[in-house]
């Protein structure tokens, strides 16, 4: 989930006239939060050079739970950071394992372009419970020099994937691009689809349910309260932070710096900051000529794993063909409050849980670029003996 126009300050006379003198604030991040989307350039140790691609990968909350040990030479041991999860949102850490899936698929791509294979042994300490994730490594990776390995055409992507929370254009993507993005997830046992208004019934259907799941989420005071939390205002704190969701429109800022944005309480429903941010999501869905889906049967945590792999390279391929994605999770969460549009959603889908979950669904279209997001950099992934 994430907040992107945060606050609507229509008719919010002093917090208008208090953001006049920041119109010419810029609302570029801090370099320090962006530096790592340069890449690793030509750093000599294959490790690092390898593991400064994966920390790109996308995260829920960008919350980049990814710790590594790399005391074992040639050896990389990926675990999921345990303070860095979504308990209100995400309670068994689905999207936490989806997010290390993501991080092994782009380490997995740029070992290949060094022409090595990563040979990763998943939970080699055995598996985390359902429902909850424990101190266990989710994987050992040893990268091994390899002629007959693949180079990954994705690769090529990964320094230009962005997550786009844009409105997007009315036209519909190409079926070449959607056919591309389909084929991208290939090799792993996932049903995935894009829906586009051809299918009037059940797309109009996924625009209602979407909304249905953000109002939830929204309005549900410790979801919003989970966002706080991790919420990142202005360049001082994306720089501190370089993680989270970040806001760095000179108004918010304005209206933070006044002292007027509380993160210690959740708006109230009807509070123009809730109503200003739904508004905002439902223009954005309704401008969403298509949606992607992603579905497994089973929900272990390999199965997570590999979604995680599956969704980033559909989101890689979307960016090869020039189209932009965004998740739309609330309706795929967890927790009790939004049980109608979790089942309603697997059931339009034809994905009827428990058997079947929807591990993601995403707005697909064109739509103009957008800022990378704040990543903490290598060392702070690295875990220190
Ligand atoms: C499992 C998962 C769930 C996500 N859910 C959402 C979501 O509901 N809404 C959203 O705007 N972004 C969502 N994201 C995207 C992240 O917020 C994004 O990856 C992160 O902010 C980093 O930005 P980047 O993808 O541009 O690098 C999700 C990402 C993952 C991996």
């Amino acid at each position: 989930m994430q907040r992107r126009s945060f606050l609507r300050v229509a008719g919010g006379g002093a917090i208008a006239s208090a953001a006049a003198p920041l119109a010419a604030c810029s609302s570029a991040l801090p370099d320090v939060a962006i530096a790592p989307w340069r890449g690793p350039g030509q750093e000599p140790d294959l490790r690092r050079w390898v593991l400064a691609h994966a920390i790109l990968a996308p995260h829920s909350h960008n919350l980049q739970s990814w710790l590594v040990d790399l005391s074992a030479p040639g050896q990389i041991t990926l675990f999921l950071d345990r303070t860095r999860l979504l308990p209100e949102t995400d309670p068994f850490s689905r999207q936490m394992m989806m997010s290390q899936g993501c991080f092994l698929e782009l380490l997995d791509q740029a070992a290949r372009e060094r022409g090595h294979r990563a040979d990763i042994t998943l939970f080699p300490d055995g598996e985390p419970a359902a429902q909850a994730v424990d101190d266990r490594p989710t994987a050992h990776v040893r990268l091994q020099a390899d002629p007959a390995v693949q180079r990954e055409p994705l690769f090529a992507q990964i320094l230009r994937r962005h997550t786009n929370r844009e409105a997007y254009e009315a036209r519909v993507p190409a079926a070449e691009a959607v056919q591309a993005i389909l084929r991208s997830g290939a090799g792993h046992a996932f049903r995935a689809g894009v829906t586009t208004a051809d299918e009037a019934g059940t797309f109009l259907q996924q625009r209602q349910i979407a909304k249905q799941a953000w109002r939830i989420e929204l309005t549900t005071p410790r979801t919003v309260l989970e966002s706080f939390k991790v919420l990142r205002i202005g360049p001082a704190e994306i720089a501190q932070h370089r993680d989270g969701l970040t806001i760095n429109s000179p108004v918010v800022r304005a209206i933070n710096a006044l002292g007027l944005f509380d993160r210690s309480r959740a708006p109230a429903a009807d509070d123009w900051a809730t109503t200003g941010q739904i508004d905002t999501f439902n223009q954005a869905i309704d401008s969403t000529p298509a949606f992607y889906w992603l579905i497994s049967e089973g929900n272990s945590r390999v199965t997570q794993i590999n979604a995680g792999r599956a969704w980033v390279r559909a989101q890689l391929a979307a960016t090869a063909a020039g189209l932009a994605m965004q998740p739309i999770s609330q309706a795929l969460q967890e927790y009790p409050e939004v049980e109608a549009p979790y089942r309603a959603i697997h059931d339009l889908l034809g994905a009827p849980a428990p058997a079947h979950t929807v591990q993601m669904w995403a707005r697909l279209g064109h739509a103009p670029a957008v800022q990378p997001a704040p990543r903490r950099g290598l060392e702070a992934h690295i875990r220190k003996a």
